[in-house]
């Protein structure tokens, strides 16, 4: 997957995005990135390019280095990950030098508490939910997610769509519903917070089902970032199915949480800082499904893939399982090679996460990251996110169990 572009041009068109972006940057702290190895050189000759010192090397494991760098660094690296690896290399921020090496271990187990038995057994109210979802609804949210110019994670877009979210999952919620919580989650080291609704489980409230999808959005050449695919669609996904969730008065068994990350296109730092939270506490989440990218329909032949790395094997038969009794779309498997979206950070603290994607790799969406990324290049319509939603309707019904009208 590596692209053939040579380092000169993708430095011409990388440095007015580093520009634009280090604008919004508020202060300059010292991080720490681990990265693959063979970005190592790339990295450099960005570095040098733009007139920095050499990045600093902590420690190179197997294939993976570790780094300390500049806060105001990350988008240009994050722009150079993007054009010379085609996407197929990130980056992981870290607050400390610590941090960044014990990530290099593989991660933990998953505590034996966290196992749940995947039953497909609660038919009527996977029904009641995925039968009310709405493809305008769907498209209401892309639409006005993807009108702010930018929702990057240091930008006053970014702060504001997040707020504009906050308000429409409260309007949803009746006034009876104070099992039902609408909160932002902040981060300390950025301006956009994260943005979580929670209900509480009637009979199992310690177990909690995480669906989530990111709210920030990136232009890796500077200019407008409208993410209307990534991810305003995955975030419009299981927004429909709050308000369906709302509308038909759902009771989940377990604790559900619907998350919008912040800054997941940095780093997944936003989704990194909840899911160490949530191990911290000692929370029990038993399950976490992410969406990223739910719009585009770049196969003829297949309307969803399961992510197989980073993710967990049991659940990713769950959802497949899912998908074919209750969605009745074809399916196919696919891998990112690395972290490619939030999944990846409740992974890593151990948690069991999956992530239905739009196409396989490789046929998934050409513009994000531009301001093409725009619902006109969905043919103006939600129709393939509206699918999702129905994943999302069926694996909360089916993991956190419970009932609807
Ligand atoms: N939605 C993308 C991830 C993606 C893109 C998955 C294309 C599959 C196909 C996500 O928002 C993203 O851009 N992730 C970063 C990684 C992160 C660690 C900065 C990426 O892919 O470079
Ligand atoms: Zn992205």
């Amino acid at each position: 997957m590596k692209s053939l572009i040579p380092v000169s041009l993708l430095l011409l068109s990388t440095s007015q995005a580093f520009a634009e972006q280090n604008k919004a940057a508020p202060k300059d702290r010292e991080l720490w990135i681990t990265l693959g190895t063979e970005a190592v050189a790339p990295m450099r000759e960005s570095f040098k390019s733009a007139g920095w010192e050499e990045p600093t090397a902590v420690l190179a494991k197997d294939q993976v280095s570790v780094f300390r760098v500049k806060e105001s660094q990350l988008s240009r690296l994050a722009t150079l990950m993007h054009e010379r690896f085609n996407r197929c290399a990130g980056f992981i921020t870290h607050e400390t030098q610590d941090e960044a090496v014990a990530s290099l271990q593989p991660a933990p187990a998953l505590a034996p508490q966290s196992l749940v038995t995947y039953t497909l057994d609660n038919a009527t109210t996977v029904n009641a939910l995925m039968g009310s979802v709405l493809e305008t609804n769907v498209r209401g949210t892309i639409t006005s997610l993807s009108g702010y110019s930018t929702r990057y994670y240091t930008s006053q877009g970014g702060v504001d769509a997040a707020n504009w979210l906050l308000a429409k999952w409260k309007s949803y919620v009746p006034a009876s519903r104070t099992d039902v919580t609408v909160e932002l989650f902040r981060h300390a080291s950025w301006a956009q917070p994260s943005v979580i609704l929670t209900i509480r489980g009637t009979t199992l409230p310690n177990e909690v089902v995480v669906v989530g999808g990111h709210l920030d959005s990136i232009n890796s050449s500077g200019g407008n970032a409208p993410g209307a695919d990534d991810d305003a669609s995955g975030v419009a996904s299981f927004t429909e199915v709050i308000r369906v969730a709302m509308s038909r008065n759902y009771r989940p068994q377990r604790t559900v949480k619907f998350m919008a990350y912040a800054a997941e296109e940095v780093g997944l730092r936003g989704s990194k800082e909840i899911a160490a939270y949530h191990k911290s506490n000692a929370i029990n989440v038993v399950g976490v499904l992410q969406l990223d990218m739910t719009n585009y329909k770049g196969s003829s032949s297949v309307d969803v893939v399961v992510i197989t790395d980073y993710s967990n094997s049991a659940q990713n038969t769950f959802l497949r399982n899912l998908i074919t009794t209750y969605v009745k779309i074809p399916q196919g498997n696919s891998s990112c090679g690395y972290g490619c979206s939030d999944h990846a950070s409740w992974y890593n603290q151990g948690y069991a996460a999956s992530i239905p994607f739009e196409a396989p790799l490789g046929s998934d969406n050409p513009y994000i990251h531009t301001a093409s990324d725009t619902l006109s290049r969905s043919g103006g319509t939600a129709t393939h996110a509206l699918k999702y939603s129905k994943i999302t309707a069926a694996y909360v019904a089916e993991l956190a169990k419970g009932t609807a009208q």
